[in-house]
């Protein structure tokens, strides 16, 4: 093992460079982990690495990038990956999940403008392999709703989920997907009115469902709550603190199951510098009764 991922210090890829992969998520397939996420840097919006053992992440390519391959799939649909002026958009918390039925991977991102935080729209893009180029499908309002902030959960039998912030940040919607995971197929639940939870990360285990929010207070930290439900569309739980004030300086990007370990995977933005920002990845446990405990250790990725 050459590299012990030190939490909050930089981290590079096996060929040295930065490791650019914000707001991402993460799929396993055949012992290998693949790690979405977002890459600002020149004409790059989603990078993905892959490592068999957590610590060693070799960069497998850029996936989607301002000059990526678009299809209009829906009616009406804004296909465009950059603005009229010829200047990048801003794609934030990529998310991708293998749809069993079609054989693709298919990512959803919140798109912006680049300039400000107007546009709020949910974009897809789809590939045939997960280190493939995917094509944009473009972006759209689900249900002419906003959509911010964001996440997907899969359940076992394919049946999809893409929750994400909506009214301005005020509520939280889970939207169940079509069968092919390229539309949003009914708006099944409107969390926590008001309450502007940000940062939605979500994880099964023994039969309950587990979501991680941050409030919204923009690049700062804040205190992760989390909620417990018997279902996605179900009744979840009013908001539980976890971790620290701060949840140790770190925003959730997502939660991640091993066979025998779950993380919290956070990332540390760096206000002033975006490219500065750091990533803080903390063992996950649960009580015997289910309540999940979040503490600090120094090394990522270790149980
Ligand atoms: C919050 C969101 C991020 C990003 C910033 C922008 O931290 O979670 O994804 O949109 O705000 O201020």
């Amino acid at each position: 093992m050459a590299q012990k991922l030190l939490n909050g210090q930089p981290w590079y890829d096996t060929d040295g460079n930065p490791l650019h992969a914000h707001g991402g998520c993460m799929l396993k397939a055949a012992g290998t982990f693949y790690w979405y996420g977002e890459n600002r840097t020149g004409n790059r919006y989603v990078s993905l690495y892959s490592s068999e053992d957590l610590q060693n992440w070799r960069f497998r390519g850029d996936v989607l990038t301002a000059d990526s391959p678009t299809a209009a799939h829906r009616v009406r649909t804004e296909c465009r990956l950059r603005n009229d002026d010829g200047t990048k958009k801003n794609i934030e918390r990529p998310k991708v999940l293998y749809n069993p039925r079609t054989r693709q991977y298919v990512m959803w991102m919140h798109v912006e403008n680049g300039k400000d935080y107007r546009e709020a729209a949910c974009g897809i893009a789809v590939s045939d392999t997960p280190d493939g180029t995917f094509t944009y499908l473009g972006s759209f309002a689900p249900f002419g709703c906003m959509s911010r902030d964001c996440t997907l959960f899969a359940e076992s039998d394919g049946t999809a989920y893409f929750l994400s912030t909506a009214r301005d940040n005020a509520d939280l919607h889970i939207y169940r997907l079509a069968d092919d995971y390229l539309n949003v197929d009914a708006l099944v639940n409107r969390l926590w009115p008001g309450e502007y939870r940000e940062a939605p990360a979500v994880m099964k285990r023994n039969g309950r469902y587990y979501l991680f929010t941050s409030f919204c207070t923009g690049w700062a930290p804040n205190q992760c709550r989390y909620a417990v439900a018997d279902s996605m569309d179900g009744r979840w739980s009013t908001l539980t603190d976890i971790g620290d004030a701060t949840t140790f300086r770190s925003q959730p990007a997502f939660l991640l199951q091993t066979a025998d370990t779950c993380y919290y995977v956070g990332d540390r933005w760096n206000a002033e510098d975006y490219n500065g920002s750091r990533y803080v990845v903390l063992p996950l446990t649960f009580t015997a009764d289910g309540v999940p405990q979040l503490t600090y250790t120094d090394f990522a990725f270790t149980p």
